[in-house]
């Protein structure tokens, strides 16, 4: 991998050490509450299974799978569902969780979408946030790391469908973007 990858920005070290500490704030909030993780398919894929192994409280999960209209690596806001969720969500804690927080579109049309549908509280939780590029205000309830404004791969994230694999976050050579 060495010859694509410019820098790690997010060793495995560091992201395993994140991931505890998001599980035990997220355990002592929604202790003795009725708790739905929805993963967001398919860049949460690797924090969600490391993230609910450090949750310590009973809970179910489920996934959504989303797409933007428009082009590859940045959103319209236009939001397509094309997995939806299995369940109800009426009177459930939803905690949503995301690979990373963009310009925040993607996320404030589900979390409108999921409000609506009467749940008891619908919160997030994602590993990476980019606030630089924001363009919707957002509260992000639970932030792994913030990050500057570069295109990232790994541990979900991906250049076109490649890398997901990957246990690090990555900064991309540019000449793998053919720029
Ligand atoms: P928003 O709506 O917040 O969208 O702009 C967030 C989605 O954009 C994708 N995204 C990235 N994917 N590396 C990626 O592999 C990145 O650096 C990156 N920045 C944004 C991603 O699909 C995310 O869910
Ligand atoms: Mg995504």
């Amino acid at each position: 991998m060495e010859h694509v990858i410019d820098r790690v920005l997010l060793d495995e070290t560091a992201l395993q050490a994140k991931v505890q500490e998001l599980g035990e704030r997220i355990t002592r909030d929604y202790e003795g509450k009725d708790l739905l993780v929805v993963g967001i398919l398919k860049g949460s894929l690797l924090f969600m299974a490391d993230l609910l192994r450090a949750i310590r409280i009973p809970l179910e999960i489920d996934f959504m799978a989303l797409s933007s209209y428009g082009s590859g690596a940045s959103t319209s806001g236009e939001v397509r569902i094309l997995k939806d969720l299995d369940q109800s969500i009426e009177n459930r804690h939803v905690l949503v969780v995301e690979d990373v927080i963009d310009t925040g579109l993607t996320l404030n049309y589900l979390m409108d979408n999921l409000k609506s549908r009467g749940a008891a509280s619908v919160k997030v939780c994602t590993i990476l946030d980019k606030p630089e590029r924001r363009r919707v205000a957002m509260t992000v309830d639970y932030n792994g790391f913030t990050i500057p404004d570069e295109f990232v791969v790994g541990y979900g994230l991906d250049y076109a469908q490649q890398y997901r694999h990957l246990p690090f976050v990555a900064v991309l050579k540019r000449e793998v973007y053919g720029g």
